[in-house]
């Protein structure tokens, strides 16, 4: 089976009726159907499949041991996300696995398949938990704590699907396999006009909760001089957002969700709840978010309202392994080097072992969204390319 069909197979998994696209997130029907349909694709292709106590699926072509090359990404979703961000990885590392075999390469030290855990943050808020909690990155007892939108921990949900919370945490050996990682993705931008690109870094990246509390209230009854609306600086620090980004330069500053409490067309919220992302190449979106949260501030006062600001994950910026990214662009010849303003678990590992990625055409650019597309030729390119890669890397 190549990558194309591959992900024919998962066509209808967590599809959203009410969004579009897909949603298919950590500890649901959808999350564990994926993850078993990736066992059972790696065992069909003879390899040997093993959950880590994160929750991240590896599959073995020759026992587990150091200096491993593993390829792999994620199968989880953003709510009503696209069929490629993470599947085109997961597909194509399973297709490179049968071309290899094909060729009758037999690697000369152990090669994975990894399928990563909750890459997009889509459910619990922290992007790459599970590669975050492999590396130590993330700290177990804050991870369990996370709540949904719903305000079910990640460590009840985990439970209701009989997975086991207790067993979250640093995974040292399991890292000491990982020789090198490289990790194929859909492009998520306009940047690449030609069918595979290599990564060579990644932006810093920041994602904030700002919470504006003011008085809940009736609609009607309420004059506008008696309010104390914090809709109203939330809908300020929407705009914020958008000029401190401008002011910045090359950098993207998003509001993409706001939720109301408690939420009635003829009420007056009491609180709302705002989630900033930022990603900046200059290194430190500090500076943007205090730019964000002066302006919130102000805007709160006025209403007599108050504001509270959280982190919710930081991602220094990554430039990937100069060596690695060599031997790509040895084993893929004419394709263009690439920096990205997307996440990646290839960032977080990129800290602790040489990682790479590849990058595959995307014609419109558009991702996180259901019109995100490759085209079936660039797929089969882009796995095609890997498995080059991983010949390369593991001869
Ligand atoms: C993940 O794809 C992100 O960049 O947020
Ligand atoms: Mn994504
Ligand atoms: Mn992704």
């Amino acid at each position: 089976m190549n990558a194309v069909e591959l992900l024919a197979e998962i066509t209808d998994v967590g599809r959203d009726r009410t969004r579009g696209g897909y949603s298919r997130h950590l500890a649901t029907a959808a999350g564990s159907d994926l993850r078993d349909w990736f066992a059972e694709q790696a065992r069909r292709r003879g390899l040997d499949v093993e959950t880590d106590r994160n929750g991240n699926v590896w599959a073995w072509w020759g026992a587990p041991g150091p200096d491993a090359v593993v390829t792999g990404s994620h199968l989880d979703s953003v709510p009503g996300g696209g069929a490629f961000d993470g599947p085109l990885g997961v597909a194509s590392a399973l297709a490179a696995v049968q071309d290899l075999a094909g060729r009758g390469f037999a690697p000369a030290r152990p090669l994975a398949v990894v399928v990563f855990a909750e890459e997009e943050g889509g459910r619990f808020g922290v992007p790459c938990l599970g590669s975050r909690l492999l590396t130590g990155d993330l700290d177990a007892d804050r991870a369990r704590a996370l709540r949904d939108a719903d305000g079910v921990s990640l460590a009840d949900a985990l439970t209701a699907r009989g997975d086991d919370p207790s067993t979250l945490g640093p995974d040292p050996e399991r890292l000491a396999r990982v020789g090198r990682f490289v990790e194929l993705h859909v492009e998520q931008g306009r940047a690449l006009d030609v069918p595979v690109g290599i990564g060579s870094a990644i932006v810093a990246h920041g994602r904030w909760r700002l919470r504006f509390t003011g008085r809940g209230d009736h609609a009607g009854t309420t004059a506008l001089t008696d309010r104390r609306d914090p809709m109203i600086p939330a809908a300020a620090t929407v705009l914020a957002a958008r000029r401190a980004a401008a002011r910045a330069g090359d950098t993207r500053a998003t509001v993409g969700r706001l939720v109301p409490n408690p939420g009635g067309t003829n009420v007056i919220a009491s609180s709302v709840d705002l989630w900033l992302d930022v990603r900046t190449p200059a290194g430190d979106p500090g500076p943007v978010v205090d730019d964000v949260l002066g302006a919130a501030r102000e805007a709160a006062h006025a209403e007599g309202c108050t504001v509270a600001l959280t982190v919710e994950s930081l991602s220094p910026a990554v430039t990937f392994d100069d060596a690695l990214a060599a031997r790509l662009a040895a084993a893929v010849p004419g394709a263009p080097m690439l920096a990205t303003a997307a996440g990646h678990d290839a960032g977080v590992l990129a800290a602790h072992v040489p990682a790479g990625m590849l990058h595959v055409r995307n014609p419109t650019g558009v991702s996180h969204a259901p019109d995100e597309h490759a085209e079936d030729g660039d797929v089969e390119c882009g796995a095609r390319a890997l498995a080059d890669v991983l010949e390369e890397l593991a001869r």
